[in-house]
């Protein structure tokens, strides 16, 4: 394990292998998203973009309590619409996540509230420790969710879960937030944190390129009908084998031997 060169107030970055883990690190604020940490995990995700060594981005929250407690509550109290507006005009985390070329998985590690449970919906993979609470809240503070909370939930969840979450802003277990499809997995808390870098490992050490065009083609079925769909899907399967990496995932198997795959 070991630092990235990086420093950042909010955050934590460390890097476990081919694994990026970024920490939202305000604890005693359990984490809210305040507009430092969203432009640190602007520039977080930038440098890691770039960093081949990186295959997989994990995100978290410090202390035992909140992976997000949502958007900083305080910063909202004067904001004026003309204000909010210029805030959001800016180059959002939710987005930048949803597009992001290498594959990110929340560790859903405590709270998941508004925009914490809307940075989780935007990660390719959510992962909850079994104490967990997920929510869209925003009701009870006379708004409602903006960082794409009433679009990606109801697509995961259904029109009707999504429906209720957000008009009644009652929070979920992990275990009920499994069922519904919200989360994925759940494990454990005490095995929270080795059994999701265990899994990011293993995705870590698939095709980079295989892992952009399969994230690209799933990501584009929320978007396309089925025939575009499937249409979108062959052109990436072929563009797939123009890669190294196909060609050595292939010969591996063949040849019986773990594949080495380079990213390209
Ligand atoms: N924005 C700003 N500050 C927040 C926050 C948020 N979203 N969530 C928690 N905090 C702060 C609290 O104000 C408190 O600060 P203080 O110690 O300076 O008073 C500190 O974090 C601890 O919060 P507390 O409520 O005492 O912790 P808890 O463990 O009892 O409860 C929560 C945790 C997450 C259930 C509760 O803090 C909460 O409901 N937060 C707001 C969630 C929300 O509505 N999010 C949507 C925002 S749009």
């Amino acid at each position: 394990m070991g630092s990235l060169s990086l420093s950042f107030e909010t955050l934590l970055l460390e890097r476990v292998d081919r694994v990026a883990i970024v920490t939202i690190n305000r604890p005693d604020k359990r984490n809210a998203l305040n507009a430092a940490v969203r432009r640190e995990i602007i520039d977080a995700l930038d440098a890691l973009r770039a960093d081949d060594g990186v295959r997989v981005v994990v995100f978290t929250g410090a202390g035992d309590k909140a992976f997000i407690a949502g958007a900083d509550i305080g910063e909202f109290a004067e904001r004026t619409p003309l204000q909010q507006r210029d805030v959001m005009s800016r180059r959002s985390v939710f987005e930048e996540i949803a597009e992001y070329p290498k594959p990110t998985i929340a560790m859903i590690n405590g709270f998941a509230l508004g925009g914490g449970c809307e940075l989780a919906l935007a990660c390719d993979l959510r992962v909850a420790a079994r104490s967990a609470r997920l929510g869209q809240p925003e009701i009870r503070l006379g708004i409602i969710p903006g960082g794409g909370g009433t679009q990606r939930l109801p697509r995961l969840v259904g029109p009707g879960r999504a429906m209720r979450m957000i008009l009644t802003g009652e929070l979920v277990t992990a275990d009920d937030a499994l069922a519904s499809g919200l989360v994925d997995i759940v494990f454990d808390d005490a095995e929270l944190r080795a059994r999701t870098l265990a899994m990011a490992g293993e995705i870590a050490s698939f095709s980079p390129v295989a892992l952009r065009l399969a994230k690209n083609a799933v990501r584009a079925a929320m978007e396309t009908p089925l025939s575009a769909g499937l249409r979108y899907e062959r052109e990436l399967f072929i563009t797939a084998f123009a890669s190294e990496d196909k060609r050595e995932g292939i010969a591996a198997f063949l040849e019986k031997r773990p594949a080495d795959f380079r990213g390209h």
